[in-house]
């Protein structure tokens, strides 16, 4: 069933969002592409006068409170409040939005029943409820019983079986928002009906978090390219001296064997960035190939950004997930920038996961010039995987 199928006018809409946005200190949000990408769905659902009840989590409250004593000045209940978002929200649909202080109870359940059409409520913050990461049956039908249909339109979050995600539809007619259709169009044409040629771009710290995307990649890709911490990896494997670069001891068996099974299909960098230090005043040096002891890879080399170049100017289609190297620092985000300006200006399919890469494609100011920057980023690494999402699964 699609949105566009289904009459809402005058309808209980509970839409599940993922509204788990980045707070500074003072609780100001200071990246609000999560809630942009919400009102695609949410300007339909008032233009067709549906009555509009969000709800979502924000960040993981209850492992915080479950720790003692707390360091923050902010409480937890403040700290993952979801009230900011409600300010932000109203800023930018130009109307009041209600905000409720708990997701189910007594009181909601009066708010809700004396909605109007193109009322728009927002709930507080799931996960301060522990049924809701059990997807507990009890707690699924209380929130179930707000609405009349059910929209998943947190693509963040679809890779998690909780309450809001797995358990509410089971009560509900349910269909997919417009972000979560518009993010599967394109992980379906990645894996499933890409142009060659075909290329991946992985970097990010952990090699552990990228072996099942390599696996499931290999077979329909021309090359992978691979930089940022998880390259160290795989260059121990070959039998490189990495110095001090990071390591993961436990993945340099798997790091082998892939470097086996993709052959000439894995690049890895040639060259590098070292610095004696991660930090702003570090001494750096671009060595080829060993990086000595003492000293530590923090980006690819200028050699290995013309490499990857070389490989990236005749793709059709290009998945990028995980910065090339330390991008936060400027002096250590040269070959991201570089990279991240070079696919820019390239005419082919360009997805982009979310999480830190597409916090680096906007830090250079490229977000407009891209395909597609998911706004997941455990989903699109599983979707990557090829694993089935639970919270698509069960629209289906
Ligand atoms: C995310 O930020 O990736 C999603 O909002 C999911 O959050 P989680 O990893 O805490 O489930």
């Amino acid at each position: 069933m699609q949105l566009k199928d289904i009459d809402v006018e005058n309808k209980r809409v509970l839409v599940r969002v993922d509204f788990n946005v980045p707070l500074d200190e003072n609780l100001n949000i200071t990246d609000d592409k999560r809630i942009r990408a919400a009102l695609p769905t949410l300007n339909y659902l008032l233009e067709k006068k549906a009555k509009i009840i969000l709800m979502s989590h924000l960040g993981r409250p209850l492992k915080e409170i479950s720790k003692s004593p707390v360091t923050s000045h902010q409480s937890p209940a403040q700290k993952y409040s979801l009230k900011p978002v409600a300010k932000r929200l109203e800023e930018l649909l130009g109307r009041r939005i209600e905000f409720l202080n708990d997701c189910i109870g007594a009181k909601v359940e009066s708010a809700v029943k004396n909605m109007q059409s193109d009322d728009i409520i927002l709930l507080e913050n799931l996960r301060f409820h522990s049924e809701e990461k059990k997807n507990d049956k009890e707690f699924s039908r209380q929130l179930a019983n707000l609405g009349e249909i059910f929209l998943e339109d947190a693509f963040g979050a679809v890779h998690r079986a909780h309450a809001s995600t797995v358990g509410v539809p089971q009560f509900l007619p349910a269909a997919a928002g417009f972000l979560v259709e518009k993010e599967i169009k394109f992980f379906e044409q990645i894996l499933k009906n890409s142009q060659k040629p075909f290329i991946a771009i992985l970097g990010g710290a952990k090699v552990s978090d990228k072996i099942g995307v390599i696996e499931n990649l290999l077979p329909k890709i021309d090359n992978i390219l691979i930089g940022g911490g998880m390259a160290y990896t795989f260059l121990k494997a070959q039998g490189v001296n990495i110095g001090s670069s990071k390591l993961e001891e436990g993945s340099v068996e798997i790091a082998r064997s892939l470097l086996e099974k993709g052959g000439e299909k894995i690049i890895l960098p040639s060259d590098h960035l070292i610095a004696d230090k991660v930090d702003v005043s570090a001494h750096l040096k671009i060595v080829e190939k060993e990086i000595p002891d003492g000293w530590l890879g923090v980006d690819i080399g200028p050699q290995s950004v013309e490499r990857f170049k070389q490989v990236l100017k005749t793709a059709k289609t290009i998945v990028w997930n995980g910065p090339l190297g330390i991008f936060e620092i400027d002096a250590f985000g040269r070959g991201t920038k570089e990279v991240a300006e070079f696919i820019a200006n390239l005419d082919c399919l360009k997805v982009i996961g979310g999480g830190d890469t597409a916090a680096a494609v906007a830090k250079f100011g490229l977000e407009n010039k891209m395909s597609h920057i998911s706004t997941g980023g455990g989903a699109s690494l599983e979707y990557l995987e090829g694993k089935e999402l639970p919270g698509i699964a069960v629209l289906r």
